[in-house]
């Protein structure tokens, strides 16, 4: 700081005499909170190089196409999935997939065993195609039956309900007592 505030400088430009202030403190902190910002941002986005705006953008481009892609699997009328259910391409997906993970408690051969009869016309948690994908997606979980949606994901869940669906009138040997309502 000068002594006196308002003193000028001994050089004149152009005929202009100039005060020997010195800067305003705001304006001195801005320009250092600017510099350190422009060496923060260089360092983190062009030596570290971290994700930055167009990487966001495009996360978020995939999230949304995701989203979408699942709302558009939801949208599917309930005629569209009775339909799906029946494919065989997705009934034989769906073979496997009872084999491996449903078998245990409700037979090789759907028969029932800890779990109900699934080839029978009887329901405990209802017989239509929709009500039947609800029972294997989201589980009764009080009764030990896993809700498999979040395991296995809607497709194979839509593979194994088409399998087992299949089953109806299959009538296995040593087929359990029917249980729950006649659909
Ligand atoms: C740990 C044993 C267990 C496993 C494994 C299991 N379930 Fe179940 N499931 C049950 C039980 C127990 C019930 C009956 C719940 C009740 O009484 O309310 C049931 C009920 C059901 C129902 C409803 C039946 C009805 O009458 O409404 C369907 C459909 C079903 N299971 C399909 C499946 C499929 C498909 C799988 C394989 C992805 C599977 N379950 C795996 C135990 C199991």
């Amino acid at each position: 700081m000068r002594k006196n505030k308002d003193e000028l400088r001994p050089e004149k430009v152009d005929g202009i005499e100039l005060l020997d202030n010195p800067l305003p403190t705001w304006w001195v902190a801005l320009f250092n909170f600017s510099m350190i910002f422009g060496l923060g941002y260089f360092g983190w986005f062009h030596i570290l190089n971290k994700p930055g705006l167009k990487e966001d953008l495009v996360q978020d481009r995939k999230t949304h196409e995701q989203l979408m892609a699942a709302r558009e699997q939801v949208a599917l009328s309930p005629d569209d999935i009775v339909a799906r259910l029946q494919e065989p391409k997705l009934i034989q997906e769906g073979k496997g997939l009872y084999a491996a993970h449903c078998s245990p408690c409700h037979g090789q051969q759907g028969e029932g065993t800890v779990g109900p009869n699934l080839t029978d016309k009887f329901w405990i948690h209802g017989g239509t195609p929709e009500m039947v994908l609800a029972s294997v997606s989201d589980g009764i979980p009080a009764m030990g039956m896993v809700a498999w949606g979040p395991i296995i994901g809607q497709q194979k869940v839509e593979a194994v309900t088409a399998f087992v669906l299949s089953l109806q009138g299959t009538n296995p040997p040593n087929g359990k007592a029917p249980q729950g309502d006649e659909y």
